[in-house]
């Protein structure tokens, strides 16, 4: 089995070995240049039958296909990469095989979903996004390439950088919210948070941005339905985050399962050759979705599964995820001439040049002993609760019922979410378990010691009407000092394949608050779940609503830190929450119309039976101070060509706590060649203030912000008049207005 495989691989190594074009150069172009001549060296030697395996991509665990089919392939050179094979002695059995049976000796590509954590769960994306602090983002990705190394893994679909405005969808989970310029932030904090500076260090895994590209927008917020956007929103909505993740050095993207604009993501020349590969010279490798390859035949485009291989391909789709079109029908459509050497090459290129560049030719195998070692740690979970803590968005707190006092009687936690070890781990939960998560009774209790304290009543499930304890969780609210309930969603109600069509609090947990709420006692609504919902009723009527999320393994520390104020809230949130599903889409940064929302005008863009604002804008989140701005100042109101824009605004810490605040900064521009949104955030700075105590904030905006692509989409920035707003949301703010300048 050896002798051959050993010899070409000897003559390859000693090839590359020989170089000398690379002396003197610098050492990053001698690492490149190395790469390059050992990826070419291995092209020239590879059959087709190993070039199109290294377009392979198989699921270990759940295609259905024996595991022994996958070590026989990956010795014939037919399997480059799995996705769910992990743990380090499997992974190594699997590399054993390729690196010393193999012919050429070429690394098997060991992938996962590592979406918020891969042991050590961290608050679903959407709520570290609401902690407006990628610096927390970047260290969750870091932990979680740690963990996802020492089980052999060393590459993550993510980070999911859809720009979602449809709270239906169950993948706005998944992402960072509506925003483009909040979902940069992110989408560049998580790619350097898994790859580091060097995705060949053994404690960095490579970055997959997905989905590429438009899929938050299927209509009506159903999954893996059809979008229609229009080049000009792509270009200045959907396409930012993952500009900003290629910006970061991101190794790959994976294609979308929608269709955009009438041709399926998967197979879309122009989002995957012209804009991604050629515009922005992206150079990694594109990774369909599950099978997305073969589902151009069910979206109408490709006739049968050769025509969807020959799409697919041509449009520069790399890697096929689980199912085999190119395998099994490129060779046929090389011989016919239907697609180029040059086009199979490209894609083998780039994926060989990706698993040169993360050292897998090195250090193809996994330190056995680092599972036992670096899953879990102390440290890990400290971070966990601090992120899930810094997410939770206060929502409402009349009276002053937040936080709670420490001298307080008792509690009567109430709800199906309270005690539910599941639900934070959010939908997707790595290799998370639901042992060590921490509940908010666990949370509570350990705030509260003392027999009694806290009087804990489940109430109602989350959905159907299977148990009824709404009088025990009155008598316990009675008892007690004030009711906390803990209502929502449950795990498995966002995320993928689970959109709502309604976003209201399913089944009977609205009776379970109503009851709760006529006891007179104060009320505090935690509300758990991976996507807006709509409670108009339910916010109108409870004194106090928190916003929690998925918290992640450590989420009911986390939450409890907030509830008792030994932390401030941190959170603001990263979408619009709607008041009903009928105003979906809502986002802030919306056009202004010819006929703008106007109470008092019949004939204005509006509904007759609600109002068109949200029930919480974005970027929304209480403290527990009070918080002023004052003084907006823009220090240039006449801006020339290529000057950047400077202004400042005061804040004030008003009440008597010391606090937290997070003043943004949105733009508009009045009057362009394509109208624009009546505001978009452009820069954001949190303060902590003691009482009393005023700050000034300054920001500065390049000249080159300032801009949008015009009708023929290119980037311009057109003379005319802006207003800077400086508010602590979207909804509301001080405004100043400066002129841009024509060019002379
Ligand atoms: C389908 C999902 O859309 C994608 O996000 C995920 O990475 C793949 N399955 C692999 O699990």
């Amino acid at each position: 089995m050896r002798g051959r495989g050993f010899r070409v691989r000897h003559v390859l190594l000693a090839l590359v070995a020989g170089l000398s074009f690379t002396a003197g150069a610098a050492p990053d172009a001698r690492a490149k240049a190395r790469t390059q001549a050992r990826v070419e060296a291995l092209l020239s030697a590879m059959t087709l039958e190993e070039k199109l395996g290294q377009l392979q991509q198989l699921d270990g665990f759940s295609e259905g296909h024996p595991r022994a089919e996958h070590a026989t392939m990956i010795r014939q050179g037919r399997l480059g990469s799995t996705l769910n094979v992990r743990g380090a002695k499997t992974t190594n059995e699997l590399q054993r095989i390729a690196m010393e049976q193999s012919r050429l000796g070429i690394p098997v590509l060991f992938a996962f979903d590592v979406i918020h954590g891969y042991r050590t769960i961290f608050p679903v994306p959407l709520a570290e996004t609401a902690t407006w602090d990628p610096t927390i983002a970047e260290r969750a990705a870091h932990v979680a390439a740690i963990e996802s190394t020492a089980v052999g893994l060393k590459w993550t679909f993510a980070p999911m950088v859809d720009i979602a405005r449809d709270p239906r969808w169950g993948r706005i989970v998944e992402g960072s919210g509506e925003d483009p310029y909040l979902g940069s932030l992110f989408a560049r904090a998580r790619v350097k948070g898994f790859q580091g500076d060097d995705m060949a260090a053994p404690d960095r895994v490579m970055a997959c941005a997905k989905h590429w590209v438009g899929y938050g927008a299927g209509e009506g917020g159903r999954d893996y339905n059809t979008t229609e956007i229009s080049e000009h929103a792509l270009r200045e909505v959907y396409f930012p985050p993952f500009k900003a993740a290629v910006e970061a050095g991101v190794g790959t993207f994976m294609s979308a399962f929608n269709d955009l604009n009438g041709v399926p993501a998967t197979a879309n020349p122009f989002t995957l050759r012209r804009i991604l590969k050629e515009q922005w010279n992206f150079d990694g490798f594109v990774v369909s979705d599950y099978e997305s390859v073969k589902e151009t035949i069910a979206h109408g485009l490709a006739a049968d599964a050769k025509d969807a291989a020959r799409y697919s391909l041509l449009a520069g789709l790399d890697m096929e995820m689980v199912s085999r079109t190119y395998a099994e029908h490129l060779p046929a459509l090389l011989d016919e001439g239907e697609v180029a050497m040059t086009a199979v090459d490209d894609a083998v290129r780039r994926i060989l040049t990706k698993k040169a560049e993360l050292g897998l030719f090195e250090r193809p195998y996994t330190d056995e002993s680092r599972e036992a070692r670096d899953l879990d740690r102390p440290e890990y979970h400290r971070l966990a609760r601090e992120a899930a803590g810094k997410s939770v968005v206060l929502l409402k707190n009349e009276r002053d019922v937040l936080p709670l006092r420490k001298s307080l009687g008792s509690v009567a936690l109430i709800g199906p979410l309270a005690n539910d070890k599941q639900a934070p781990l959010g939908s997707w939960l790595g290799d998370g378990r639901s042992e060590p998560v921490v509940t908010v009774l666990e949370g509570l209790r350990a705030k509260l010691p003392g027999a009694n304290r806290v009087r804990f009543v489940k109430g109602v499930e989350v959905e159907g009407s299977g148990l009824d304890q709404i009088e025990q969780a009155v008598e316990a609210a009675k008892a007690s000092d004030v009711a906390v309930l803990v209502l929502g969603e449950r795990s498995d109600m966002s995320g993928e394949a689970a959109s709502r069509s309604r976003i209201d609090l399913p089944g009977r947990q609205q009776d379970l608050l109503r009851a709760v709420l006529a006891t007179g006692k104060p009320v505090v609504l935690v509300l758990m779940s991976g996507r807006p919902l709509a409670l108009e009723w339910e916010v109108a009527n409870t004194p106090a609503v928190v916003q929690a999320w998925f918290g992640g393994t450590q989420a009911g520390h986390g939450l409890a830190d907030v509830l008792m104020g030994d932390l401030e809230p941190h959170g603001k949130l990263p979408v619009t929450f709607p008041r009903a599903v009928g105003q979906i889409p809502i986002y802030y940064n919306h056009k202004n119309t010819g006929r703008p929302p106007d109470p008092n005008n019949k004939y204005s863009s509006k509904y007759i039976d609600l109002s068109s604002d949200p029930l919480f804008p974005f970027g929304y989140g209480l403290t527990y101070s009070k918080f002023e701005l004052a003084d907006l100042k823009i220090e240039n109101t006449e801006i020339r060509a290529g000057e950047p824009v400077r202004a400042s605004v005061k804040i004030t810490n008003s009440g008597i706590r010391r606090a937290t605040e997070v003043v943004q900064l949105y733009l508009r521009d009045h009057a362009a060649s394509v109208t624009r949104p009546v505001k978009e955030l452009k820069a954001y700075r949190r303060v902590y203030l003691e009482p009393g105590e005023t700050k000034l904030v300054t920001f500065e905006l390049a000249y080159t912000e300032l801009g949008f692509h015009d009708r023929d989409m290119r980037y311009v920035v057109e003379p005319g008049m802006f207003s800077l707003i400086a508010g602590l949301h979207s909804a509301t703010g001080l405004e100043s207005t400066f002129r841009l300048l024509k060019a002379r």
